[in-house]
């Protein structure tokens, strides 16, 4: 077995269910061109230098990560929501809810889901991708953290200031050239 399929089988003994339930999504490989309608999603600046959001596995829900070319997925922004154009069903990022919003910590995470997002709303600014929500102020609305194992957070401070420990600052910027390049 995989570690990853144990650790799952602990998770959902031990804790609140992670993230698949209900229709749990199957994973399968992004399509290499780009479908109608839909964006690649990637850094532009070193050390993630055209790093594609994803997740891994594929289109399941899951953690948002920024990885290889050679999988990257597919979206596009509708209704405030990111949507993952490949996946079926639909799935949606998510951003982590901070129970204090005056002070909430440096890094949201963020993660694909089955159902719509609740907690505020992603945008194209020229095309670079932000993310905001009343509730939480921030200094940079395109400001994320890409850190351990790729995971790509939301960035509640400001941008190359203070940058966490093991943790990149990126922005993150569509693309729409029929393949995803390196
Ligand atoms: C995924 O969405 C379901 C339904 O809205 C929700 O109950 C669940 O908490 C979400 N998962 C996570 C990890 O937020």
């Amino acid at each position: 077995m995989k570690p990853t399929i144990i650790a799952a089988l602990f998770a959902s003994t031990a804790l609140a269910t992670p993230v698949a339930q209900a229709d749990k999504p199957i994973s399968t490989p992004s399509p290499t061109t780009l479908v109608s309608g839909a964006l690649w999603i990637r850094a532009v600046t070193s050390p993630n230098y055209h790093k594609y959001l994803q997740t891994k596995p594929a289109n399941v829900p899951g953690t948002a990560v920024l990885d290889s070319h050679t999988t990257a997925g597919q979206f596009n922004i509708e209704g405030g929501q990111l949507v993952n154009k490949v996946s079926n069903p639909p799935l949606y990022l998510w951003v982590e809810e901070p129970a204090d919003k005056a002070n909430p910590p440096r890094t949201l995470a963020t993660y694909f889901n089955t159902t719509k997002n609740p907690f505020g709303t992603f945008a194209w600014q020229g095309d670079a991708l932000t993310w905001s929500v009343p509730s939480v102020k921030r200094q940079n609305v395109g400001a994320w953290l890409v850190c351990k194992n790729q995971a790509l957070f939301i960035n509640t401070g400001a941008y190359s200031y203070q940058t966490p420990a093991g943790c990149a600052d990126q922005t993150i910027h569509y693309y729409n050239d029929k393949t995803a390049n390196n």
